[in-house]
């Protein structure tokens, strides 16, 4: 059945394209045109953090025919507008503008809030949007720090919440597929999972000088419980994420999705108990970054080891692919990316005949879409989505847990999740809980 909005989605990106051939731009408010009493089977979302991801995700969002946007909030005016320019024009919506997300969780008909901050703001906007009565899709990694995602996952809870992290491989048939691969036995035992990421972006920015804050920025709200520095476009929008105060490097924008599969194979729920990490930055370009550039991190489990090999500023890896995972067993590998899979059997010298089947699959591709749908679907039905807290939480921990190990120079470290502590290193310790700069405070709910 064709809905309303539908027919009317359709009608405006018609006569978007329609004006735009004549070269006038003239769109009406769909509320005006159509009337727009949202049914119940609507979900009205909000966004916060409207450049890249979280735009991304929003437009997911939007290309439901049961979804609606009813507010947008960024720090940057200038780009806030243009988002809700676009959003009305594209979908029809007429989200209200905020710069201050807490105002905006005030406004009743919002049902779900996405959020797409940088990785410091997370735990303060989840939380607040729990405490407000939505539901959230949080862009993962789950938070910069591992008592953020200890707090947001005691949130998600205690305020019954829906939320689902942003690992979208989770919505993934090539991971799906691979992962029942594995654990029907297709590769035999598993021993090895063997992650890599190579990727320019991971060396961070091209030094700038620091200088004034733009116009239409509130830079200390963009800080917010971040550490006060003056303004540099490297430590800003996109780039925040190769410094320890935003965000974690390329380990914990990349290899979370990754390490998550890894974990997703054996369905394990479960903090690491010990990591081996060794880091550096050995590259000889002139960028800006606190983050590290080389990495290898290794995760013993009972029955199988997670290697993470990183290279930030090469664009090449392992079978021609600069990013992958491969699940190795005795009777062959399984390696995939979102683009597909490719099961690698071994050979039985003595048999004379391969282990396993040879098999190949190259028609995957990204699923924010599929991922947002399970998330819509979560909010109406109540169940838990494909990727829940306590998933994100784990991922998260991993790459936290590797970082601060590489960070204080003590390549073994093991954590007692238990006790939310590591039990080998007090220098370690003192990385798991955030100073917050005042008044920003920590949410006190564990
Ligand atoms: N799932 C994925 O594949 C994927 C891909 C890229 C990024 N991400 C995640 O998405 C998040 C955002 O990354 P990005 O690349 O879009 O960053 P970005 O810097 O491009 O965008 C962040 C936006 O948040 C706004 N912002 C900052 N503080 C704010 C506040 N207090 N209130 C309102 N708005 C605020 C900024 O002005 C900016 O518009 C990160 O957590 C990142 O890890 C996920």
């Amino acid at each position: 059945m064709k809905t309303e909005r539908h027919s009317r989605r359709d009608f405006i990106r018609k006569s978007t394209a329609a004006t735009a051939a004549v070269g006038t731009f003239s769109v009406f408010p769909a509320s005006v045109v159509f009337g727009k009493p949202a049914p119940s089977d609507q979900v009205n979302v909000a966004l916060i953090g409207c450049r890249n991801m979280g735009f991304g995700i929003l437009k997911h969002h939007l290309d439901n025919d049961d979804v609606n946007c009813v507010a947008m909030c960024d720090v940057d005016s200038g780009l806030l507008q243009e988002r809700v320019t676009e959003v009305r024009k594209t979908y029809g919506d007429e989200p209200k503008r905020y710069s201050d997300y807490r105002k905006m969780l005030g406004q009743k008909d919002i049902d779900a809030v996405i959020i797409g901050t940088p990785d410091h703001w997370h735990c303060l906007n989840m939380v607040d949007a729990a405490a407000a009565g939505k539901d959230v899709y949080v862009e993962k990694p789950m938070a910069n720090t591992i008592e953020e995602c200890n707090i947001m996952t005691a949130a998600a809870s205690y305020y019954d919440r829906v939320v689902q992290v942003g690992q979208q491989q989770r919505s993934s048939n090539v991971f799906r597929e691979t992962m029942s691969m594995v654990r029907s036995g297709t590769i035999g035992p598993l021993r090895k999972v063997n992650i890599w990421a190579n990727f320019n972006y991971g060396l961070g920015a091209t030094p700038v000088m620091d200088e004034p804050v733009p116009d239409g920025v509130d830079y200390d709200m963009w800080l917010g419980p971040a550490p006060s520095r003056p303004f540099n476009r490297n430590h800003f929008h996109g780039s925040w994420r190769h410094y320890w105060n935003y965000g974690g490097g390329m380990f914990s924008d990349w290899g979370v999705h990754l390490i998550d599969m890894g974990l997703w194979v054996k369905n394990q729920v479960k903090a690491p108990t010990e990591v081996m990490t060794f880091a550096t930055n050995n590259s000889g370009f002139e960028k800006s970054r606190d983050t590290f550039d080389t990495m290898n991190v290794m995760f013993p489990t009972k029955d199988f080891v997670i290697n993470y090999d990183m290279t930030a500023g090469v664009q090449e890896g392992p079978y021609d692919n600069l990013y992958g995972i491969s699940f190795i067993g005795d009777r062959g590998t399984i390696k995939a990316d979102r683009s597909g899979y490719r099961v690698i059997p071994e050979w039985d010298g003595d048999k004379k005949e391969f282990m396993t089947e040879a098999k190949e699959f190259n028609k995957g591709g990204e699923t924010h879409a599929e991922h947002v749908r399970n998330f819509i679907d979560c909010v109406k039905s109540r169940k838990t989505p494909a990727c829940p807290p306590e998933v994100g939480r784990v991922a998260a921990l991993h790459v936290h847990v590797a970082n601060i190990s590489a960070r204080i120079g003590e390549p073994y470290l093991v954590w007692d999740d238990r006790n939310n502590r590591f039990s080998n290193s007090e220098r370690a310790n003192s990385y798991i809980v955030p100073q917050y700069r005042a008044p920003w405070r920590l949410p006190d709910i564990l």
